[in-house]
């Protein structure tokens, strides 16, 4: 008997005209890099990479009309032409007046924190960012977690499992004040809760509350572009609306925002701060000034604005984000089909492996996210980045270890960089990592930095 056939509905509208090598390496050379890295997956070259899945960020392909406009970049330092187009395209995609622009995302956030937190403060949001937490720590502030209690179980089926739980937005109110709370900050899709989106409902629910109180809301719009996608095929009312209505539309209450470029915007480098508060916007361009470099650059290049700019006009393109997000969720189902456990419903920009259900045997102060991935890398030289314990760092009053809920490895997908093939030898690997998994042993700490330490912590392998 024939197989039935089953038509693919969506392929991905582009082709490639420009290839990179890379190489598969033997598991000698692996484990060697694996021990000097330190099990740590940031710490290890390029090189000894095979399918590079640590981040989305700065890692995506360029198109060609990107390319071109490299090429028509103005190098002044003040007042370049690409400043003055992409601060268009900011007001036309993103809905604000204002803009300043960062060398990337951190720096935005950075920004924001020093102008609006005072010490003392709490910043609500919905679930932590490693980056947004920190500065909003080093201004003086606490942050507090408001996200729905789904967002922490990695099982639960929830279409919008960003969402805010408004009864712990007013517990903190009535607690500590709305004045004491600069703003709430708010990610479309959380990122660490695994890609998950935070619904038009929500959203327009929690204006009205912040509106009530006086409380200014500000959004983390990095991949924006992908919660308005699952807002398009998951919210009643959107289906017929583009990404671009969507996107505005989400935005519409914030009274600003803050983008890493390096994801949505197809680039390898750049971050937009934008604002409809001209108060605020003056004192970001003054402190851009002081950190970033002049307020028409902000540690940019007159091409890499121009890169920007381009991007934000392919970033809204329908078919672009079905693809990107097909290609994830492609993987994330392969895996369910060997039994692998994931964050669902499948998110955005990564598949997240459920580090705690993966390795039950491994306790969660002997890091098994951290383990899983080193291990992963050396089956077959696939990157991933830990998103558990080590990535929630200390408490920043106590000192003590945070014990978040999600202990996960996350696989992110660049944008246009790998095929399908990619991905099945992913899957098989990971899917053999499985099989073996208890085999695995745990990780010890021995540096531990500062600040981010999923960065450049060390670890060594238990016995
Ligand atoms: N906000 C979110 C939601 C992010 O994912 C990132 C970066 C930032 C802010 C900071 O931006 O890196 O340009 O300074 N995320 C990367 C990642 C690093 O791999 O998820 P940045």
């Amino acid at each position: 008997m024939s197989k039935k056939i089953v038509k693919r509905s969506w392929a991905e509208p582009f082709k490639i005209k420009v290839v990179e090598q890379i190489k598969m390496t033997t598991r000698a050379v692996r484990e060697k890099a694996i021990k000097e890295a330190g099990y740590n997956t940031f710490l290890l070259r390029s090189q000894d990479v095979y399918i590079d899945l640590l981040t989305d960020s700065g890692t995506n392909a360029m198109s060609d009309n990107q390319w071109a406009g490299m090429m028509i970049g103005d190098e002044a330092y003040a007042g370049s032409r690409n400043f003055y187009t992409l601060w268009d395209n900011v007001k036309k995609y993103y809905g604000m007046p204002y803009f300043v622009p960062t060398h990337q995302g951190r720096a935005a956030e950075h920004i924001i924190a020093q102008i609006l937190v005072k010490p003392g403060d709490y910043i609500p949001g919905n679930m932590y960012f490693t980056t947004t937490r920190l500065h909003q720590e080093l201004a003086g502030g606490t942050f507090v977690d408001i996200i729905i209690d789904e967002a922490h179980d990695p099982q639960k089926i929830h279409p919008f499992k960003g969402n805010v739980d408004l009864n712990k937005l007013d517990a903190l109110v009535k607690k500590v004040g709305a004045k004491n709370i600069p703003y709430v900050c708010i990610a479309g899709p959380v990122n660490m809760a695994g890609g998950q989106p935070v619904s038009m409902a929500n959203i327009n629910e929690l204006s009205v509350y912040c509106a009530k109180h006086g409380i200014k809301m500000w959004f983390d719009a990095t991949r924006a572009v992908e919660n308005a996608y699952f807002i398009k095929l998951r919210e009643k009312g959107f289906a017929d609306k583009t990404i671009a209505q969507i996107l505005k539309e989400m935005l519409k209450p914030f009274d600003g925002l803050w983008v890493s470029a390096k994801k949505d915007l197809m680039v390898n480098i750049g971050g937009i701060f934008a604002t409809r508060n001209k108060k605020v916007f003056d004192e970001a361009r003054n402190l851009c000034v002081v950190y970033e470099g002049l307020h028409t650059y902000g540690g940019l290049a007159g091409r890499d604005m121009e890169a920007m700019a381009r991007g934000m006009d392919e970033m809204v393109d329908f078919d672009t984000i079905k693809a990107r997000i097909g290609q994830v969720e492609y993987c994330g189902n392969k895996l369910k089909e060997y039994g692998v456990p994931i964050v669902e419903p499948i998110g955005g920009h990564a598949v997240f492996l459920d580090a705690k259900k993966f390795l039950p045997h491994i306790k969660q102060i002997e890091f098994p996210a951290q383990a899983l991935t080193a291990e992963i890398y050396l089956d077959s030289g696939v990157r991933g980045m830990e998103r558990g314990i080590v990535s929630a760092g200390r408490n920043a009053k106590t000192g003590e270890n945070n014990f978040p809920k999600l202990e996960l490895v996350r696989l992110t997908f660049p944008r246009r960089v790998y095929t399908q093939a990619h991905i099945d030898v992913t899957v098989e690997s990971v899917a053999s990592v499985y099989e073996n998994r208890k085999s695995i042993k745990g990780l010890k700490m021995i540096y531990e930095p500062k600040y981010l330490r999923f960065f450049q912590g060390r670890f060594e392998k238990l016995k």
